[in-house]
């Protein structure tokens, strides 16, 4: 049963464990510790969270992190500046803004405004861009955590059927458009909610990457025998028989789709570790100088 499922729990832990050695190298060897800047708007929970946790893995993996929290009503002003002082501050190797911003921020605008060669997110247009044409770029950390998960899982990409369900600027549109790079050579399909015929579309995919925000959307009836699941959804539903009230479930059924598939990622333990993970290799690999010059 271990064998079907993908780790994303150890293989995270895996990669943290391989930047921190690099980390270790870098720093006794050239002086360089590598720096991550954080900026937090308003009091969004769930944001608080994640900004939390990547803050705790910086600590960690021995990184030099700065946290700065602004008011819910900050002016886009203000909080451009805060970037334009990271941009040029020499100590930070990446700046993370976490989104999704107060409603009254343009969220292009701010991520426009990031050095690109700090934009460890690979959110800024050029990294977008440069992504597609193939060439050296930061990818986004969701997107990243699935393909070093295929790879780490031995699920070959080349030639492959990839469908992925969902086209987002964060996850659907570039995982597909990274899957079909001459560095993974699969064959990508990408369906979202005004596609007809998913089930059919979805049932000849090799790999299915289920990016949604719909708890259990994806059934046995979805997919081929023997195919390689990727399951992004986190979503919350109730279960009276838990403490809280509530679980975490993924956007695929998983008990339903378990014995038909050949690989499949759970949730929570599956994308979700992963994303941290790839945020604290590219930070790395933007202080190695290993990106952009
Ligand atoms: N594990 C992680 O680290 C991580 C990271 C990011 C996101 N997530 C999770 O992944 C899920 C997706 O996130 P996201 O940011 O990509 O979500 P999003 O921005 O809401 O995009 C959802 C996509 O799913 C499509 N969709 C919605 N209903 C559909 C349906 N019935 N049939 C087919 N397609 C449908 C939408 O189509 P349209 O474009 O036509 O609206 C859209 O493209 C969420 O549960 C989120 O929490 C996890």
């Amino acid at each position: 049963m271990e064998n079907k499922i993908i780790d994303g729990k150890s293989i995270s832990s895996q990669i943290k464990a391989e930047v921190k050695t690099e980390t270790d190298k870098l720093k006794s060897e050239k002086g360089i510790t590598p720096g991550l800047a954080f900026i937090l708007v308003g009091e969004n929970p769930a944001s608080k969270v994640y900004v939390k946790s990547k803050g705790k893995a910086c600590e960690e993996l021995g990184f030099h992190s700065v946290t700065e929290t602004l008011p819910e009503n900050v002016s886009e002003e203000v909080l451009l500046e805060l970037i334009s002082k990271f941009n040029d501050d020499e100590k930070i190797h990446g700046i993370l803004t976490q989104l999704p911003l107060p409603a009254h921020l343009n969220q292009q605008r701010v991520i426009e405004s990031l050095n690109y060669k700090k934009d460890v997110d690979g959110f800024h247009p050029l990294n977008a861009g440069r992504m597609v044409l193939g060439e050296k770029c930061f990818i986004p950390c969701t997107p990243y955590g699935i393909v070093e998960l295929l790879k780490r899982s031995n699920a070959e990409t080349e030639g492959k059927n990839v469908v992925v369900i969902g086209r987002s600027n964060i996850v659907g549109k570039p995982v597909a458009n990274l899957l079909m790079t001459t560095k993974f050579n699969s064959t990508v399909t990408v369906c979202h909610s005004k596609t007809k015929n998913i089930k059919d579309i979805s049932s000849r995919a090799d790999i299915l990457i289920a990016a949604i925000g719909k708890a259990n959307f994806v059934t046995k009836d979805f997919i081929k025998e023997g195919c390689v699941i990727i399951d992004v959804g986190i979503n919350r539903i109730e279960d009276k028989t838990k403490k809280n009230g509530f679980r975490m479930v993924g956007d695929v059924d998983f008990e339903d789709c378990f014995d038909k598939c050949g690989k499949i990622t759970p949730v929570p333990g599956g994308v979700g570790p992963m994303t941290i993970a790839m945020l604290m290799k590219n930070t790395l690999d933007s202080a190695k100088g290993l990106i952009y010059e």
